[in-house]
């Protein structure tokens, strides 16, 4: 059988190494498409090379443009290479611009898809990876949901019949990353304060990013915090501050390099704090135990949100959710127990 995985930005390179993993391990070929959405070393190379996983067949180096220029490219670049490829199955990954692209591709072609991470809503249509997920889970032959809230939200939108539960990848990705960190060694070269005495920032939604008045209060806040932050810079987010003329290195606040996945996942066990807007992380932060602070008005990982594990914020209130009682609610297997992607080529392989 031969599997062709489409991906192009971060998450997605770490979504795939456990797949990859257990597809080669059942003895699938298994080729990978890079879209070319994150080109960066520090957002693309670095995940390949620390994950081991084979480089591309080809690398259709898209780059960055509006939502429509960048789906539209990698719709056009996409198409012959799956058609020169014939795989039985296409995985397409999560809620990008190239999971899009890839689903509206497949739909039209005689090659069977199936959409990893299917299912998720947050019902907010101002983002753009709401449109993306809620038209890929249309489009795809086999929706691959994480959790029962994702079965449901596919079973009331008459999705049923093509939806299976197989956990969460990134907890497969995420239990085998834990076991190497040791706690005497720094969380990354840039992070060289004890563990417990900093929090961990992130932000680069667009959302967040994008309106210079909520970006100013965003980093205002964390400039504020009482104890050193780090906050690893995504492009988006070193462009806007550029732009608005915003200080990332001021305060408390400190700018770091974006990190490799084995740091983060020590800096988010070693952090008193997780504040981020980003799906995976608070995610990351409720499966290793790390309190979270959400800076959005919803989401779509609603049950991280169990015992205040994790809260939602606006800008103003993140100063007060960062000092509120440690949580003690236990917090379960809910994700899954970490064999998704076993789950995943099992099933690939069974239908
Ligand atoms: C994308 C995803 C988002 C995901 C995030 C993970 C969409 C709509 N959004 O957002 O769901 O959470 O990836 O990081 O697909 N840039 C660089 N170098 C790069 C890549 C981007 O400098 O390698 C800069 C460019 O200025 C670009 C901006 O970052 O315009 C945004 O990149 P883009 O891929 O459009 O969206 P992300 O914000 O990364």
């Amino acid at each position: 059988m031969r599997v062709l995985s489409v991906v192009g930005a971060r998450p997605q390179f770490v979504k795939l190494s456990p797949v990859h993993r257990a597809l080669s391990g059942q003895g699938v070929e298994h080729l990978v498409i890079h879209t070319g959405q994150h080109y960066d070393s520090k957002l693309s190379d670095i995940f390949f090379e620390e994950f081991n996983i084979p480089a591309p067949t080809a690398n259709l180096a898209i780059g960055s443009h509006s939502h429509a220029v960048q789906t539209a490219k990698i719709i056009e670049s996409l198409e012959p290479h799956i058609v020169f490829q014939k795989p039985d199955w296409v995985l397409c990954y999560g809620d990008t611009n190239s999971t899009l692209a890839c689903a509206v591709v497949c739909s039209k072609l005689p090659f069977k898809m199936a959409h990893i991470e299917a299912g998720l809503r947050s019902k907010n249509t101002f983002m753009p990876e709401e449109h993306n997920r809620i038209l890929t889970d249309h489009c795809s032959d086999l929706l691959l949901a994480p959790t029962d809230n994702a079965m449901q939200h596919l079973q009331n939108e008459g999705l049923s019949k093509r939806s299976h539960l197989v956990g969460d990848v990134m907890i497969d990705v995420l239990n085998a990353a834990k076991k190497s960190v040791s706690d005497d060694v720094q969380s990354a070269k840039e992070i060289n304060v004890p563990k417990g005495r900093f929090y961990l920032a992130t932000i680069h939604r667009q959302e967040n990013t994008d309106i210079p008045d909520r970006l100013t209060e965003i980093i205002d806040a964390l400039s504020g915090l009482p104890l050193p932050t780090y906050i690893p810079s995504h492009p988006r987010l070193i462009k806007k501050c550029k732009e608005f003329n915003i200080d990332l290195n001021k305060g408390s606040l400190c700018s770091i390099d974006p990190l490799s996945y084995s740091e983060l996942v020590s800096a988010v066990m070693k952090a008193e704090h997780i504040i981020t807007d980003s799906g995976g992380l608070q995610k990351e932060a409720f499966h290793l135990g790390t309190p979270c602070t959400t800076v959005r008005t919803e989401t779509e990982w609603v049950e991280t949100l169990t015992g205040q594990w994790n809260t939602l914020v606006e800008p103003k209130g993140i100063t007060d959710a960062i000092s509120r009682p440690r949580p003690s609610t236990e917090r379960g297997y809910t994700f899954g127990k970490g064999n998704a992607a076993d789950n995943i080529a099992k099933l690939l392989l069974k239908l």
